[in-house]
């Protein structure tokens, strides 16, 4: 069992993942918890390069360019940061992981899923997230609350490939045990209060099993 913890937040644009994950972050290290946030694309170096290849607008970029790009981001950003810090016991919260290759680039573009999660499994050598924060949004309504002009090449495909990639995710959190799904229409703080409640619990049931095995 690997040390530390590993909470992923995925879902579609606009659902404020990124602000739950913040504040997620904020609040366990006011505890006094090892904590680390790290986002996908990105999170190293190489990551960001290859995060403004990606998202630069007007850009014609084949799904398994695409796919593959995502995939190297991971590779480093999962070598570099995440598993030297779960090894030594932190909490990493990563903002998208890889989930979001199966509901974007499979879901959304229409690649394989099988194949996605093959790559996804080398990229990640194995590891999945002890929690998955899905936040749940119609993308009419997510895609409202951003300003157009700034929308960059991801934010731009239709509606019909954003609502496919919703549907990818709400497959994905009726498959998988690790799945909580929140509706991102919830009042933020309230949405912050439930997360924070939902991790202290499992990291306090982690903490009674390892006490467990240690006896
Ligand atoms: P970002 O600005 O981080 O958007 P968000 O706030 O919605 O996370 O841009 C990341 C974009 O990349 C987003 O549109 C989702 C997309 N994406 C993929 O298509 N596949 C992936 O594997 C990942 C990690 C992200």
């Amino acid at each position: 069992m690997k040390k530390g913890f590993f909470i992923t937040f995925e879902g579609p644009e606009g659902s404020g993942k990124t602000t739950q994950a913040r504040k997620l972050e904020e609040s366990l290290r006011d505890k006094g918890y090892f904590v680390r946030l790290v986002r996908e694309p990105g999170g190293t170096a190489v990551g960001e390069e290859i995060r403004q290849v990606l998202l630069r607008k007007g850009r014609e970029i084949v799904p398994l360019t695409e796919l593959l790009l995502y995939q190297a981001a991971r590779a480093q950003n999962t070598d570099e940061n995440i598993l030297p810090f779960l090894d030594q016991g932190g909490i990493i919260i990563s903002d998208r992981y890889a989930d979001s290759s199966v509901a974007y680039q499979g879901y959304g573009r229409g690649l394989p899923r099988d194949e996605i999660e093959r790559i996804n499994r080398m990229v990640c050598s194995g590891l999945r997230p002890d929690l998955t924060v899905l936040l749940d949004l119609d993308p009419e309504v997510g895609l409202e609350r951003g300003n157009k002009e700034e929308f960059d090449r991801l934010e731009q495909e239709n509606l019909d490939f954003h609502r496919r990639v919703r549907n990818g995710y709400l497959e994905m959190s009726r498959e998988y045990d690790h799945y909580w799904t929140l509706p991102a229409t919830e009042n933020p703080e309230i949405l912050q209060d439930r997360i924070l409640k939902k991790v202290l619990t499992l990291l306090e049931s982690r903490a009674q099993m390892g006490k467990g095995e240690n006896n």
